[in-house]
């Protein structure tokens, strides 16, 4: 884990590395495209909650009473944006099975490169629960963003992102868009083309996840 400033974390394990490169290769079947999405969310994850409070706990081993450490119970909800965030959230709830999925549907216009809801459905206590937004790419920043601000009308108060691949494009957009939210990617690609697609990314995440190429 590296962690590039106080809200952006670079989740660059060896194992991460080599499996976005497979993830990335345009030859790599749907079905293996799918479970490495899974395999990496689950890394990233693993990262993204490695600041979850604990507090300590009384266990009696079959040897001695022992004193360890649990997590406080901090209520936690995973947001995927349809459809591509979809392909992370079975990846999150191998983590955290405790974890409700609120889906939030959001699909870029295909010349303004803008983001159009199409469909929400949060948890009744969202605005209680620590919130793990999801998607695997984050290109203009454009879904992400607005999946920020309709979170935070629901008085959501904090925000996790975790995305595969971004642009620095989206990066900086998504800092400057809300003042707390943290990112973890897996890398941080070099631009975006003129069809806001991130180069060299990995394509169209949703369309490789669900064979719809
Ligand atoms: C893709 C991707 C993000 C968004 C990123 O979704 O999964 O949600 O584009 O682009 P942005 O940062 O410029 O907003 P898309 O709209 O293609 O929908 P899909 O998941 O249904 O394929
Ligand atoms: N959405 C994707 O799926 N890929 C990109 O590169 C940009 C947006």
């Amino acid at each position: 884990m590296n962690q590039l400033s106080e809200r952006v974390i670079l989740v660059d394990h060896p194992m991460v590395q080599h499996k976005l490169s497979i993830l990335r290769d345009k030859n790599t079947s749907s079905g293996q495209f799918r479970q490495l999405v899974r395999e990496l969310s689950l890394f990233e994850v693993y990262e993204a909650t490695s600041d979850l409070a604990l507090e300590p706990v009384h266990v009696e081993t079959p040897v001695a009473m022992a004193t360890c450490m649990q997590l406080t119970g901090r209520k936690m909800a995973v947001v995927p944006i349809l459809r591509a965030g979809l392909g992370m959230v079975d990846g999150v709830l191998d983590l955290i099975p405790a974890a409700r999925v609120g889906h939030l549907g959001m699909e870029r216009d295909h010349d303004t490169h803008e983001p159009h809801e199409y469909y929400a459905k949060m948890p009744r206590d969202i605005a209680e629960r620590d919130v793990l937004v999801v998607d695997p790419m984050l290109a203009t920043g454009g879904s992400c963003i607005a999946a920020i601000e309709y979170l935070r009308r629901l008085g959501v108060k904090n925000i996790k992102v975790m995305v595969l691949v971004a642009a620095p494009e989206g990066i900086d957009a998504l800092l400057a868009a809300d003042g707390d939210v943290r990112l973890y990617t897996c890398a941080i690609d070099e631009c975006l083309n003129e069809d806001a697609y991130i180069v060299p990314g990995l394509g169209d995440a949703g369309d490789r996840i669900f064979g719809t190429v």
